[in-house]
């Protein structure tokens, strides 16, 4: 292959001469997988949402082994029904400098990642049971989320919560692990957006290890897509053959920046270099057309 490569275009990776390889059967095979798979999503889905929002409710205590015990046993045929395959999340070595090594996030840890599409929570959510949470607007204070919400979350318009912020130490103390939806809203999945919440170390508790977590999926993005609601993004999975997703996790104590990096590192596509400001203009027009469309 390599003798090729020199003719391919440089900037999409294609090559003008060699065929495009012809599938006459997957147009055919979208539909039936769908229809294969939607029963068990259906049968599966809402008795596992209803159960989780139940045992948010109960003492931290109880809530969190509970909700572990039920993310295991749902999750994976959930997963299945949307040809996700799961593989066991990795933890990589650091490659900047001043990181720690990393070990399994515990509950008093805190993973630091993106969201494209609500098959990332479920990842997420299988591999820890974190409870999810959203950067407020208040600096180092976040708005924790129930999974419904962060579901939700990665399909709609960007917003803040309603629920009060609530500051790292007293959200770990309660529900960890958690993890920060760092962007603060969804993308297409082309690359991360600059970091919304800036990790300050007054507070962060000592005990506690920040994790850049990364989400790859083959075929490549099959996971995550441009979406407009839930169901689309679901229904498009659904129709896969066969989606392999693998978390990454490298600890890191850096700067926001440097999380933003390093996320894009382990999920394998670029950091983009929108600033904060563009990105709430983009936020403001987006709630705007969504108004008018309502
Ligand atoms: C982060 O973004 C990348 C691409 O933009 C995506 O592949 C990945 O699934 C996203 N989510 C997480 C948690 O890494």
């Amino acid at each position: 292959m390599e003798k090729y490569r020199s003719t391919a275009d440089p900037s999409t990776g294609i090559h003008p001469f060699i065929p495009p390889t012809f599938h006459p059967f997957r147009p055919l095979l979208r539909p039936i997988l769908t229809l294969l798979r939607l029963p068990f999503f259906i049968i599966l889905f809402p008795p596992f949402l209803l159960l989780n929002s139940f045992l948010f409710l109960l003492p931290s205590l109880l809530s969190y082994p509970l909700r572990r015990i039920l993310d295991k046993l749902f999750i994976p045929y959930i997963l299945l029904s949307l040809s996700v395959i799961p593989t066991y999340p990795t933890i990589e070595q650091p490659r900047v400098r001043g990181a720690v090594r990393g070990k399994h996030p515990s509950r008093s840890d805190i993973l630091l990642a993106n969201s494209t599409s609500p098959i990332d929570i479920l990842l997420l959510s299988f591999a820890y049971s974190p409870t999810f949470a959203v950067p407020s607007d208040t600096p180092s204070h976040v708005h924790p989320l129930t999974l419904s919400q962060a579901l939700l979350q990665t399909c709609t318009t960007p917003s803040i919560p309603k629920s009060p912020p609530q500051t790292l130490k007293q959200l770990l103390r309660r529900n960890g692990p958690i993890s920060i939806l760092a962007e603060g809203c969804s993308t297409n999945g082309k690359g991360v957006l600059r970091f919304r919440f800036t990790p300050n170390p007054q507070s962060i508790p000592d005990n506690s290890v920040l994790y850049a977590a990364g989400i790859s999926y083959t075929p490549r993005g099959a996971g995550c897509r441009t979406i407009q609601s839930m169901s689309s993004a679901l229904l498009h999975a659904m129709g896969e053959w066969r989606i392999s997703a693998r978390i990454r996790l490298t600890a890191v104590p850096q700067d926001g920046a440097e999380h933003q990096a390093c996320v894009a590192t382990l999920a394998g596509v670029p950091p983009l270099k929108i600033d904060l400001e563009s990105g709430r203009r983009f936020a403001q027009h987006w709630k705007d057309t969504a108004s008018c469309k309502s």
